[in-house]
């Protein structure tokens, strides 16, 4: 095989998305399908910014996230979706992702990953897929990640196919639409213990509520877009809680039960609950992990954020805004340790 050419690389970059009505449950876990639809906002600045290189033949494969070389499971995910859309023979590839915020501590970093990575690949080998079958491509990496594919509001549509052809994400609304914004509450960066793969799983194969969890899906998904589309905020928080804490308690009454929140999460739950009861517009929603998500019209960003900073067992505030659909592009140069030439 002829030397791939190695001055130049690809920049992917994509953001998280926070699912209003959520995905909890697979019905193929290899092709990744889920059993129901979900509904998301994009989320920016949460970014996953990724470069994608060919390396000289003869080097192996390099995977680096956060700066350090990616574990061995991390590592195949990345070159699962590498060799799914690489003509064969391919040259080796140096993949090196950052994300911009804590990684798997329910920030969805996994979404904005591989939607990065989907986008990221298809530009690599020039393959010029449409987003529909980026959005597949993403979702065979993580399911949430179809949907961090588009900008605004996002549906995961499940498909019926079984080869997932028509399992992914669809645009719903563009980011202006709503000027809406989303301040999220960390009390924990740091891992969680039980990820959203094996929690969902557990979920689906253990739990006696796991059935009544998908059967309310659809109409929870009819209702967040019937109040995205009139811009009816107390009717989509109504449908973002319920959606949220369904989904709780199908993953608690797992055997053994998987419990994401802590005491500080149903601490700052109750504190949002009395806030909207004085008047103020606001929303929560909580994924696989502690940290709870607040929403709010954009006028009352800074008061929510102050308000909550306040907080007992809040260590640091994010704030989001609705962010852009995944982009990638060439950029000039090699990436460090490509070319043996040359290092
Ligand atoms: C609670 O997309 O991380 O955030 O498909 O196994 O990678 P895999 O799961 P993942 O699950 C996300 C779960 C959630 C809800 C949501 O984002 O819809």
């Amino acid at each position: 095989m002829q030397n791939p050419e190695l001055n130049r690389h690809v920049v992917a970059s994509a953001h998280a998305n926070i699912a209003l009505v959520k995905y909890w449950g697979k019905r193929d876990k290899k092709l990744n399908l889920p059993c129901a639809g979900s509904l998301s906002l994009t989320l920016s600045p949460l970014t996953t910014r990724t470069e994608l290189a060919f390396r000289a033949v003869g080097l192996d494969d390099l995977v680096e996230i956060d700066g350090t070389e990616a574990d061995a499971r991390a590592r195949q995910r990345v070159l699962a979706l590498v060799e799914r859309v690489a003509p064969a023979p391919r040259p080796p590839v140096h993949i090196r992702s950052v994300n911009d915020f804590p990684t798997a501590a329910g920030l969805a970093s996994s979404a904005s990953a591989f939607a990065a990575l989907s986008v990221g690949c298809d530009r690599l080998f020039e393959l010029n897929s449409d987003v529909a079958h980026l959005s597949v491509l993403a979702r065979l990496g993580s399911g949430s990640a179809a949907r961090s594919l588009f900008g605004g509001f996002a549906e995961m549509k499940p498909g019926s196919a079984s080869d997932g052809s028509d399992a992914h994400a669809v645009a719903l609304f563009p980011k202006d639409h709503w000027p809406l914004s989303v301040v999220i509450a960390v009390v924990d960066a740091g891992p969680k213990p039980v990820g959203s793969t094996d929690g969902m799983e557990h979920t689906r194969l253990t739990s006696p509520y796991f059935a009544a969890w998908v059967d309310t899906v659809a109409a929870d998904l009819e209702a967040a877009k019937s109040a995205l589309r009139d811009r009816d905020f107390k009717a989509l928080g109504q449908v973002a809680e319920r959606s949220c804490l369904q989904m709780h308690a199908s993953a608690m009454a797992a055997d053994p039960g998987v419990l994401y929140f802590r005491g500080v999460t149903l601490d700052l739950i109750a504190q949002v609950r009395r806030w909207r009861a004085a008047g103020w517009p606001v929303f929560f929603t909580v994924d696989a992990g502690p940290n709870v998500k607040v929403f709010c019209p954009a006028e009352s960003t800074a008061t929510v954020e102050t308000a909550l900073q306040a907080l007992p067992g809040v260590q640091r505030t994010i704030r989001c805004v609705p962010g852009s659909g995944a982009v990638a592009q060439w950029a000039e140069g090699s990436l460090p340790g490509n070319n043996p030439t040359f290092v």
